[in-house]
């Protein structure tokens, strides 16, 4: 248990620079893709956390030969002898992550039959999988659920489909395709998602040799090819990581240059963090302006001092503001003049973790009631979805328990931004999202130890 804590002597400003490589959320799918083709692919930038050493895990057990390349946070993933795992192996992994379900599709394609483990990830609501079986089951696919897991086979093989999401769901959309780029034919996918780390995804997929085509209003095409090959890809950034350090050092009064980070893919994040009173700098042309032969840009994220501003927010899916980004920030609204309010409408109960907020001064409440300008699926359901946040609040130290990865590093930011020492509880969970998180913490002079 010792060795899972965190001591944090809090009321420091973070201050340096720290790099973000390739995002998890991201990362983790490549390598699932990787599966897909008949050759090696190559992936890069891969950070090194639980969720791509569980994914490694399971491609192995498949038969696909995982290495690390030459090159620091290079991946070379052979898939040329892809081979069926026992029930008893694939279940090591239940429970400790959700991408075994992307597995679906593409063990279909190689094999003919496919298990999936009980899933995992973070607690933050009931995280069904219905779109994900609805849409295998329209590929053809038979899908049978058992207490030890999933069975799935295709006695007829996989066709595609007309489908339409009833919720834009990243998993659900990666799981359309991943199965549709080798089905038979043409599927046509409304309402998908469409954030940056899916249009990624869909770059890695051509590379592969698929065609598809993303339309305006969230309807993807994709053209089924009978055979994809290995692909070489540098992964975008992790822009979850990214706003966690940028409400970091809001909520430290510091400053961080966040390197890898890429203002594209964060642009509503980046937009509220400059209403509720940060600073911020693009430095990802610093190439070509200064010259700076092989020097990496990034966004550097500073307290200008002075009080913040509350603001009023909902999470969306993109291009809106992310649920993954709402916790860190939360914590920044902790400091700001004023009642900022937080709709979350992505996930029924991710704000449970203001309660351990609360404990340590800050003055939140949390509603059942969307207030938000758009009614959500959560409306009028018992769940509480919506915090309203007063502030300025002085942070004091308390023990914490890491309830889930996001939830998590918000945890750590509150320690770190509290006047005295907190003892932070379960901080391995970070591992699963955050790489070297206490080596950057170290770089950005922050006061941690362990026990
Ligand atoms: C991905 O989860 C991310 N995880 C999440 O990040 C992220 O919060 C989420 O997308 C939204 O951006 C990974 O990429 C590994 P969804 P995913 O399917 O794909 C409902 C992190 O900390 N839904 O878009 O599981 C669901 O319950 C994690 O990095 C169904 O009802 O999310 C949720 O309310 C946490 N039925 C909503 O859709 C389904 O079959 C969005 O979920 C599927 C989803």
């Amino acid at each position: 248990m010792t060795d899972d804590v965190l001591i944090v002597h809090g009321g420091t400003p973070l201050q340096g620079q720290i790099r973000v490589r390739g995002a998890k959320n991201l990362v983790s799918k490549a390598m699932v893709a990787a599966l897909l083709g008949e050759s090696p692919s190559r992936l890069f930038d891969v950070p090194r956390i639980r969720d791509v050493e569980v994914v490694s895990g399971l491609l192995e057990l498949h038969g696909v030969k995982v290495t690390a390349g030459v090159e620091d946070g290079e991946l070379v993933m052979d898939p040329t002898n892809v081979e069926s795992a026992s029930t008893d192996e694939i279940n090591v992994h239940a429970g400790s992550s959700r991408i075994p379900i992307l597995f679906c599709g593409p063990l279909l394609h190689r094999l003919g039959h496919a298990f999936i483990p009980d899933l995992g990830g973070c607690h933050i609501g009931p995280r069904p999988i219905d779109f994900h079986i609805r849409a295998l089951r329209e590929f053809g696919a038979v899908v049978d659920k058992t207490p030890e897991g999933m069975h799935l086979s295709a006695p007829n093989g996989l066709h595609g489909a007309k489908l339409e999401l009833p919720y834009p769901s990243v998993g659900a959309t990666e799981q359309v395709l991943l199965t549709a780029v080798r089905a038979e034919g043409v599927t046509e996918l409304r309402n998908a998602a469409i954030e940056p780390e899916i249009m990624d995804l869909i770059c890695i997929l051509q590379k592969m040799g698929a065609i598809i085509t993303v339309h305006t209003d969230r309807v993807i095409e994709i053209q089924g090819v009978p055979r994809l090959y290995g692909y070489e890809h540098k992964p975008i950034p992790d822009r979850i990581e990214a706003a966690s350090w940028a409400a970091a050092a809001l909520a430290t009064r510091g400053e961080i240059e966040v390197v890898g980070a890429r203002q594209a893919d964060m642009m509503t994040f980046l937009n509220v963090f400059r209403s509720i009173g940060g600073e911020l700098k693009i430095t990802d042309d610093r190439v070509a302006r200064e010259g700076v032969s092989g020097a990496e840009g990034g966004i550097k994220f500073w307290h200008p001092g002075g009080e913040l501003k509350a603001v009023a927010l909902e999470t969306d899916v993109h291009p809106g503001f992310m649920t993954d980004w709402q916790q860190p920030l939360v914590v920044a609204l902790t400091q700001a003049r004023g009642i900022s309010i937080m709709h979350e409408t992505v996930y029924e109960q991710r704000l449970g973790y203001t309660e351990a907020l609360n404990q340590m001064g800050a003055t939140i409440q949390v509603y059942r009631d969307c207030l938000g300008g758009t009614p959500c699926r959560f409306g009028r359901r018992n769940f509480m979805h919506s915090a309203v946040i007063a502030g300025p609040s002085k942070l004091h130290a308390a023990d914490l328990r890491i309830p889930d990865l996001r939830a998590g590093f918000a945890h750590l930011i509150a320690a770190l931004a509290a006047e005295g020492t907190s003892r932070v509880y379960g901080v391995d969970l970070i591992k699963r999202g955050y790489e070297d998180f206490e080596a950057k913490l170290a770089a950005l002079g922050a006061h941690v130890e362990r026990p």
